[in-house]
């Protein structure tokens, strides 16, 4: 289709498989399966109580309704629903935004996906993008939990100067400096990479000192699953062994807001986090923005 080769994938960004979704499988069936796989795991109770459903996607099936309301609706839930757009941290500002209204007591238990149909805005005929992207979802509840299991923190930030780095047209024509919007995803690589390294290395520290640790208390970081070499730099500035990072780019490609539960699944089902484990998640993308967090895990309901 274009001029590439596994070899540069593979050195490039450590990616060897990714996942597309069918013809006629969208953001909205990947987010159904990621919760039907949470009432597998968990049980028929798992999503009692909750009342608010939050959506983080790039790719939502349609501008409205949300996709957060088809989700509602699917499972029959007494809940409110949202969209939560942020490119790839949307998952992590949704379970920011989750923490916020479960403190506050607005809501007892919010359902927060991260679900994406990527490889549909992609123009498979750029080498320079469409050999990144893949597709899925990934669920979780946030939900009040005893001391000192718990979210200690959580960094949301943006740039949006930054906004011509990384954009595809929705009904708007141009960005507010005049440049036209992209009608398929477009991404400025080489600034895109050095915005996330800078970013991963600021953010980390920034999530850390807020939770009141260092980074040798770190047992696991899980960052967002965009580009292997991202991942080593910020992996290196933390000092961090490689038994300690979790990688699941080389299998997925890049899911965007899909891509740090779908890691924290893969983690869990590998026996890797352990309840009181300090995580370590990252995240950047379009806006730009970023997104970092200190999670002590719970044990599991
Ligand atoms: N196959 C072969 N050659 C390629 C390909 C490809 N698929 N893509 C680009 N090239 C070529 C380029 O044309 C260039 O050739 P040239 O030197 O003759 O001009 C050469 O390879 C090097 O290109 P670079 O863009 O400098 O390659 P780089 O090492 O920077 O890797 C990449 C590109 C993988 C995109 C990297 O910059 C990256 O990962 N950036 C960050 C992307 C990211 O993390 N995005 C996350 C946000 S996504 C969101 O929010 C939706």
């Amino acid at each position: 289709m274009m001029d590439t080769s596994d070899e540069w994938i593979t050195t490039r960004t450590g990616i060897k498989r990714r996942h597309v979704a069918g013809e006629d499988e969208f953001t909205s069936d990947l987010a159904f399966k990621a919760v039907e796989d949470l009432l597998a795991r968990h049980g028929d109770d798992a999503l009692a109580g909750v009342d608010m459903v939050i959506v983080a996607t790039n790719t939502p099936d349609a501008l409205f309704p949300s996709t957060a309301a088809l989700v509602q609706d699917r499972f029959k839930l007494t809940a409110g629903a949202f969209d939560l757009l942020a490119a790839c941290p949307g998952w992590l500002y949704a379970v920011g935004v989750a923490r916020g209204l479960v403190e506050s007591g607005q809501c007892r238990r919010v359902l927060a996906i991260g679900s994406e149909a990527l490889t549909k805005i992609i123009d498979w005929q750029d080498r320079s993008t469409a050999v990144l992207f893949g597709d899925g979802a990934g669920a979780v509840i946030v939900e009040r939990v005893e001391e000192p299991y718990g979210i200690r923190s959580v960094v949301m930030g943006a740039d949006g100067s930054g906004a011509g780095q990384l954009h595809k047209r929705s009904v708007g024509r141009n960005l507010p400096s005049g440049e036209p919007l992209a009608e398929t995803l477009y991404m400025n690589g080489r600034e895109v990479f050095k915005f996330a390294v800078r970013v991963m290395a600021t953010a980390t520290v920034e999530a850390i000192e807020k939770a009141g640790l260092t980074p040798a208390d770190v047992n696991l970081f899980v960052p967002h699953q965009a580009n292997l070499r991202i991942i080593e730099a910020a992996r290196e500035r933390l000092d961090l062994e490689r038994e300690r990072v979790v990688v699941t780019v080389d299998e997925y490609g890049n899911n965007s807001t899909a891509s740090i539960p779908i890691a924290l699944k893969h983690a869990l089902d590998n026996g890797r986090i352990q309840a009181g484990d300090n995580l370590l998640l990252v995240t950047f993308g379009a806006g730009l923005t970023w997104a970092s967090s200190v999670i002590t895990w719970a044990p599991s309901a």
